[in-house]
């Protein structure tokens, strides 16, 4: 899709869909050679050259999420342009490993908006190791490597979409939809499958697993975020908050022919005590609509079960592929000597904070683009420990821009195999303390401007985002 140096023009843009089935919903996509919201195919190595058209009737930027571009093509805030008009981004090179990364819009305040109607797509970036991978398991894209974007909205009775975030918990719907499909399924045949999960709700997370009857089966967490973890991890379930990305491989011999496996969502633990008041508060006016066989308990948008997809295995077949030993080469990157940050998530007037600031305190409209507030500064190949202290009741799921990090370790238990690897969102659960390791080293010749924002995208559009520079 995107030829190596060719400009690809990218426009936002209104139209309508057919989400539920006979009716209309009006949403905002990415259009790329007359393909809505289409998911975009890099090598490693190439040189991405992008303009953004904004038809979208409000202020956006399209911000390329996990891999390294210099800021000016990074999607910042500062340089969202005007409906009507065109960000050509600098031309920049692909430096990240393979994996599956995420475009969504960036603009101050309207996030959230704007990725709810529609504006957010996948991008895979390919390299060796995802060439040894296919190989190894006769991948084939959009046959038995599936994307699976899952994302929850509400929609009103005539099909149109309702954006109702709840306060802090930002925006929770009552429907769950994978690709944008609802009620979906998929036939699979008795081989390994793999599928690019990301999470593209505004603000919920899942706990999911997969159940055949009520047994748990086993998947394989094969990469996060930044790529493919060094060998594959066996799990029975995964959390995955907004921004995540996380690839695994199930293996559908585990199962029957006529077997329906079962997607779903258990309730997790990532919303505190302090939070239960305002939840049961909100979540009750909203009225839960049973719709899509959802079992909301009620009021517990965040503590509900409920079905995600189904995989019905269909056919037998007779591929003989097994698990590969090896994905990749992950080096851990030594801390020795490391400075530390030390990032505290908190609540100022009803808005949640990092080190006690918001967007709004200095970073919005800086005088000089060129050097805006920043909560900290770095020199380039500095390695940073962020230390990411949640002091409020909610979880946060935090990302940055400029650089893919490695977690090191939660307070509140041992890692997860969805925080190996290269990351670029990592939980903090409420109450806990996480950290993380960050080389930022760049090949830039000037100094970078990047965020450090949640991905909750309410609550990143109140605020919960600050600048950092690296020179
Ligand atoms: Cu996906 Cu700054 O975000
Ligand atoms: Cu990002
Ligand atoms: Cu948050």
């Amino acid at each position: 899709l995107f030829p190596d140096g060719q400009r690809v023009s990218i426009t936002a843009k209104w139209t309508t869909l057919e989400v539920i089935p006979g009716k209309s919903t009006d949403m905002l996509v990415y259009e790329i050679d007359n393909e809505y919201n289409p998911v975009i195919f890099l090598r490693k190595g190439q040189t991405f050259s992008a303009d953004f058209v904004n038809n979208s009737g409000e202020d956006s930027i399209i911000h390329w999420h996990g891999f390294r571009a210099p800021w000016k093509s990074d999607g910042h805030p500062y340089y969202a342009v005007k409906d009507g008009e065109t960000y050509s981004y600098p031309d920049f090179t692909i430096i990240d490993r393979s994996g599956t990364y995420f475009y969504h819009p960036h603009p101050h305040g309207r996030t959230g908006y704007q990725v709810y109607y529609g504006l957010a797509g996948m991008i895979i970036i390919e390299d060796e190791d995802e060439d040894n991978l296919k190989q190894a398991l006769d991948l084939e894209y959009g046959v038995i490597d599936i994307p699976l974007i899952i994302q929850d909205k509400t929609f009103d009775s005539s099909g149109q979409l309702v954006y109702n975030p709840m306060g802090h918990m930002g925006f929770w719907g009552d429907t769950i939809l994978v690709n944008l499909t609802p009620n979906p399924y998929m036939d699979v045949e008795r081989k390994i499958y793999r599928f690019r999960i990301l999470n593209g709700s505004n603000a919920r997370p899942y706990r999911l697993a997969l159940l055949r009857g009520n047994q748990r089966m086993r998947f394989w967490v094969i990469g996060v975020e930044g790529g493919l973890l060094d060998t594959p991890k066996e799990v029975n379930e995964i959390l995955v908050a907004p921004g995540e990305r996380i690839d695994i491989l199930v293996d559908f011999r585990d199962a029957s022919v006529n077997d329906v496996i079962k997607l779903y969502n258990f309730p997790h633990n990532l919303i505190g005590m302090g939070m239960i008041g305002m939840r049961m508060g909100m979540g009750m006016e909203r009225g839960m609509g049973m719709g899509n066989g959802m079992n909301m308990d009620m009021g517990m948008a965040d503590n509900s079960e409920f079905e995600v997809m189904e995989f019905r295995v269909t056919k037998d077949s007779a591929y003989d592929k097994s698990i590969p030993q090896r994905l990749s080469e992950v080096t851990p990157i030594n801390t020795d000597g490391a400075q530390v940050q030390r990032i505290t998530l908190g609540m100022r007037r009803m808005v949640f904070t990092i080190n006690g600031e918001t967007w709004e305190d200095g970073y919005a409209n800086p005088q000089d683009i060129n050097n805006p507030k920043v909560l900290f500064e770095q020199n380039n190949g500095d390695v940073v420990i962020i230390e990411y202290v949640n002091n409020t009741g909610m979880y946060h799921p935090m990302h940055i821009h400029g650089f893919q990090f490695q977690v090191l370790e939660r307070s509140l238990g041992p890692l997860r195999a969805t925080d190996l690897g290269w990351k670029d969102t990592v939980i903090v659960a409420p109450m806990e303390t996480v950290r993380i390791a960050v080389d930022m080293s760049h090949p830039y010749n000037e100094h970078q401007i990047y965020l450090l924002h949640c991905h909750i995208l309410e609550h990143h559009d109140e605020g919960m985002m600050v600048n950092y520079r690296v020179n």
